[in-house]
Parts: C-alpha cells; sequence; structure tokens
C-alpha cells in the first residue's frame, strides 16, 4: 500500500498575524437551538435555565464551545430568527440574567460560548420598522429598510421579481396611515423579517454597537446568519432562481442578493470591533454559496475567522465527492489563513442521520415529510451517519455538531401537518414540509414526560415513540451507541490533537473508500471508511475507534474505523 500527500495545512503569513490561542481553528462546537434543547419552565419550549441545567452533559460529550441559536425578543415566526429587540432575551427563553448565569457556568466549565447574529433582516415587531411603517417614503426611518414604489400604473405590481427564500414574493406592499395601499418592502424571508438597508450608517452604527453589547457580556463569538445576504446589487435587477438551485443560492452564481462584493467591507469593519476585545473572540459566517474557493473569500485574514462547509455538508454519502471536497477544503481555507471547518447537520437542512439515505434530491431548507419521494431507510441511515461523522470528527480544523446527533436522532418525517410552523409549509401551500422535522426535541431520559425535555411533559413539537429508546438514559451505559461512539471520538481527537494535524491520502483501497491518515503532534490516526457494496482489507494496526463493531480484518460496508498503524 502506498502513501502520498497530497494536501496539507498550510501555515501562511496571514495565519501567524492572528494573535491569541486561536481555540476556534481546532474546535468542536456543539449547536445548541434553544427552544428544542432543555426546558426548564415546563411551558413546552427550551429556554437558558434549561440549558445551564444540561452543561455538564456537553461536558461529558466533551465539546469545547456552544453555538445558540437566537434567544432574543421575537415574535417567533421565523423560530427566533425573526429579532425584535437585539439586546434582550426574549421571556420564553428567560431573562439576560439567565443568560450572564449560563454563560458563567459554560465558562466554569471551559466551555466557550457563541451567539447568534441576524443582520439581513430584523422582525417587522422591531421599533425600526414600527417607525418606518408609520414614517413617510424618503424618510430616515424608511431609508434603515428596503422601501421601494411599486412598478405599474398604481404602484401594483412588485418593484422586481425576487422571490423569497421560503417560497412566494420577496416584497409586500404596505398600507399608508389613511388606509391607501404604499411602498413596498423587500423580504427575502418571511412576510415578517424585512431586510435591512446596508448601505445606511446608521444602519452599520447599530450593529456595532449590537457586537459590542454581547462582546461585554463575555461571549465568544458570533455565528452570523445569512452572511452572504446583507447587501444588494444596485438597481434590484430581476432574478429568477435556477430550478435546481438550493434555496440560499449555494448552487447559483451571480444572484444579486447573496455575494456581493460590497458585503465584505462590512465583515472587516466587524473584525475590528472584535479586536478592540481581549482574548480572541470569532465570527463564523452562515453563507451558502456554491464552492470552497468562493466560501474562502469571508474567511480571508482581515474577515470572519470561519465559514460553515456547507458544500461538505451537502455532499451525499459518496467515496469520491467526499474526498474531492475535504481535499478542495484543506486547499481553499487553509490558503487564506483560515481553519476548514466541517459540518454535517443544523437546524435548517435533513438530519444527516436520515439525509445521507435519501434517494431522492433534497434542497437546503425544503426537508421531507410522508409523501417525499426517495424515503430513507432508517437503519441505513444511521450506519452512514455514523460513519460519515467518524470521517469527519479526524478532520483537520473545525467542527460543528447539531444537538441531538449524538444520539443518532433521525429527522421525524411523520410530524402532522397541523403542528408543522416552519414558514417554508405556509409560503409554498405546503408544497416543500421545511425544517421542522429537525427541531424536535430531543430526549434526555426514556421514561421521563417529554422524555426529559420538559417537566411537564409539554414540547412545541410532539415526539416519536421510538426516541424512547434513542434518549441520553438509554445510551448512556451502552457501549454500542452513537453518544458513545460521539463521546470516544471526541476524547480519541483532543487526546491525538487531531484538529491540528495534517491530513495525507493513502491510496491503494479503491475508489469507494476514503483512506487518509492525519498526523499530529501527539500522534498519528489512519481512518478508513467504506462506502462501497463490499468489505474491505484493513491494514494492520490497532482499532481505536470503529462506527460499528466487527470481527477480523474485514470493514463492513457503511463503516469507518480510526487505526493506530504504528
Ligand atoms: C438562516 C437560519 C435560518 C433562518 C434564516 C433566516 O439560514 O439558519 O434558520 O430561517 O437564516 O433568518
Amino acid at each position: 500500500m502506498t502513501s502520498t500527500t497530497t494536501s496539507v495545512l498550510s501555515s501562511t503569513a496571514a495565519e501567524s498575524d492572528r494573535p491569541g490561542s486561536e481555540w476556534w481553528r481546532t474546535a468542536v462546537i456543539y449547536q445548541i437551538y434553544p427552544r428544542s434543547f432543555a426546558d426548564a419552565s415546563g411551558d413546552g419550549i427550551g429556554d437558558l435555565r434549561g440549558i445551564t441545567s444540561r452543561l455538564d452533559d456537553l461536558v461529558s460529550l466533551g465539546v469545547d464551545a456552544v453555538w445558540l441559536s437566537p434567544f432574543y425578543r421575537s415574535p417567533q415566526h421565523d423560530a427566533g430568527y425573526d429579532v425584535a429587540d437585539y439586546r434582550d432575551v426574549d421571556p420564553l427563553f428567560g431573562t439576560l440574567a439567565d443568560f450572564d448565569e449560563m454563560l458563567a457556568q459554560a465558562h466554569a466549565r471551559g466551555i466557550r460560548v457563541i451567539v447568534d447574529l441576524v443582520p439581513n433582516h430584523s422582525s417587522d415587531q422591531h421599533e425600526w420598522f414600527q417607525a418606518a411603517l408609520a414614517a413617510e417614503p424618503g424618510s430616515p426611518e424608511r431609508a434603515r429598510y428596503m422601501f421601494r414604489d411599486g412598478k405599474g400604473e398604481n404602484g401594483e405590481l412588485p418593484p422586481n421579481n425576487w422571490e423569497s427564500v421560503f417560497g412566494g414574493p420577496a416584497w409586500t406592499r404596505t398600507t399608508d396611515p389613511d388606509g391607501t395601499p404604499g411602498q413596498w418592502y423587500l423580504h427575502l424571508f418571511d412576510v415578517s423579517q424585512p431586510d435591512f438597508d446596508w448601505s445606511n450608517p446608521e444602519v452599520q452604527e447599530e450593529f456595532r454597537s449590537i457586537l459590542r453589547f454581547w462582546l461585554d457580556r463575555g461571549v465568544d463569538g458570533f455565528r452570523v446568519d445569512v452572511a452572504h445576504g446583507l447587501v444588494k446589487t444596485d438597481g434590484l435587477p430581476d432574478h429568477l432562481p435556477s430550478v435546481d438551485a438550493d434555496s440560499m443560492g449555494g448552487g447559483e452564481e451571480d444572484v444579486p442578493y447573496w455575494g456581493q462584493d460590497g458585503v465584505h467591507e462590512i465583515y472587516r469593519d466587524w473584525n475590528r470591533v472584535l479586536a478592540e476585545y481581549d482574548g480572541d473572540r470569532a465570527l463564523c459566517a452562515e453563507a451558502w454559496l456554491p464552492t470552497v474557493d468562493k466560501t474562502a473569500l469571508w474567511v480571508r485574514p482581515d474577515e470572519m475567522h470561519q465559514a460553515f462547509n456547507f458544500p461538505y455538508l451537502m455532499t451525499e454519502w459518496n467515496a469520491p465527492a467526499i474526498r474531492t471536497v475535504i481535499a478542495e477544503s484543506l486547499r481553499a481555507f487553509p490558503a487564506v489563513g483560515a481553519p476548514a471547518t466541517w459540518v454535517l447537520s443544523n437546524h435548517d437542512v435533513v438530519r444527516h442521520a436520515s439525509r445521507l439515505a435519501l434517494t431522492a434530491e433534497n434542497p437546503q431548507g425544503h426537508g421531507i415529510g410522508p409523501d417525499s419521494p426517495g424515503q430513507p431507510i432508517p437503519e441505513v441511515g444511521l450506519r452512514r451517519a455514523r460513519a460519515a461523522t467518524t470521517v469527519m470528527l479526524a478532520l483537520p480544523g473545525s467542527a460543528y455538531l447539531y444537538q441531538g446527533e449524538e444520539l443518532g436522532l433521525p429527522e421525524v418525517i411523520q410530524l402532522p401537518d397541523d403542528v408543522r410552523q416552519d414558514p417554508t409549509w405556509f409560503r409554498t401551500n405546503r408544497e416543500r414540509y421545511g425544517r421542522d422535522g429537525c427541531r424536535v426535541p430531543i430526549p434526555w431520559t426514556s421514561d421521563a414526560p417529554a422524555y426529559g425535555f420538559s417537566p411537564s411533559g409539554e414540547s412545541w413539537l410532539p415526539q416519536p415513540a421510538e426516541w424512547a429508546d434513542l434518549a441520553r438514559s438509554s445510551q448512556e451505559d451502552d457501549p454500542e451507541s452513537t453518544l458513545w461512539l460521539y463521546r470516544t471520538l471526541l476524547a480519541t481527537r483532543r487526546a491525538h490533537g487531531l484538529g491540528s494535524g495534517r491530513l495525507e491520502w493513502l491510496d491503494g483501497y479503491g475508489d469507494d473508500v476514503l483512506a487518509f491518515r492525519v498526523h499530529a503532534d501527539d500522534g498519528e490516526v489512519t481512518v478508513i471508511a467504506n462506502a462501497g457494496q463490499a468489505p474491505v482489507t484493513l491494514p494492520a494496526g490497532t482499532v481505536l475507534v470503529a462506527s460499528e463493531r466487527f470481527e477480523g480484518g474485514e470493514l463492513p460496508v457503511d463503516t469507518a474505523v480510526w487505526l493506530s498503524t504504528r
């Protein structure tokens, strides 16, 4: 068996310019979706005190940091991504004091905390938008958002043909105080999420101030929502998304509202704001771009520190495709001095324990339900998910986990129609199921009400009966469980320092097999993953971790292993 070094983590001048520990270069960051994590108040919606009560479970899992999806004041039309007050906690989730306590408790345990910043749009309940509605066209109040006159004789047609990510038109007409139809405003998402006008210095200053508000409280960074939006092409030219595009622009070139050059100036400015603070705080871009190379533009030395690797997330369980995206990522991100990042699940996509066994295309945000084509076989999905995670957690760079994946949770496909809440479901006239299936509250205790999610037994989305077996308590003492697999992977990754390792591809295993070795300061690990149809003969070595139990030297299908081959 031969080996070739085809891709390494390179060190660049840009990289060494950056001060501090730069913990985010190698961190494993766990996404908490607050409304579905743990509910201390008993209202069926998770909250900040619930998170604090479960921090020890995250310590035993072995993660370095958490990212919290929004918990700010919000009418919750898009599960909190419609923010009405960026400087306060919604009563659903608790208070600012609860936040401070959660942050202190996390820090006391060595866990860093990243919060979600939503700068592309606010809620229509935000005081600025309410003031804009009450003000005249052309007023300073309206200039904070994207108000335009309509086309047609009486302004009855929208200013252009843009579509909302959630379906339907991206423009809504306002009604003037005297009851007559007025101007239109842009909302790339729900009608309740008006887009800011980022060419307005007042908007820019407001967000600098919001960053400082949370940095002063001690947060370690921000996950930036829709970081490829914000700036729109001058003149707002017409554009229709191509049919096979992802709803957030992945797979498409030249969209007048995604990935415009001007957006980078904003992040350079924010980078300077973060640099005013002690310690190393990080900005992570949620930017759905068609390629790794484009994504890397968001993490140039004076911009953000990380960007989610969505091209990796969207790659099917196919060894050549995975090999390509890993190699491209380990070239493109280090080339600008940034770490590669890895992610398989989040609150916007079908959970990977289901997605990796889908037999039909499933663009980001579309979701699956009882009538969707290409339904996954659960056993196949879980097996592939465990193998895929085993590959991911060996890779150099930083990795993101989404709450519940450590339990092997699948997408909840059979949710009744009348409980669905994602605006996508309503705005597409129930054509796209949307994202509720990955947001069901997670099970902690198999025999408790709501599986320990809430003391009252309430749960804002119903949990399936099968989840008793997937509850954390059912997996705690089972070495074959997904929870044990994650714990072992994370402990071994940490012990060997794999996050700052160097990847070397191994040849000779055939196309359907991923084979590589990670050389790190504290050891090296050989990773073999079988995405083919037949068992694969393993090299001599000691098994450190395997995604499934197997006997002898043959690696079964849909299985991955970490070996010590010295
Ligand atoms: C991001 C969030 C998603 C939200 C959208 C609009 O993609 O991850 O959940 O719906 O932005 O804010």
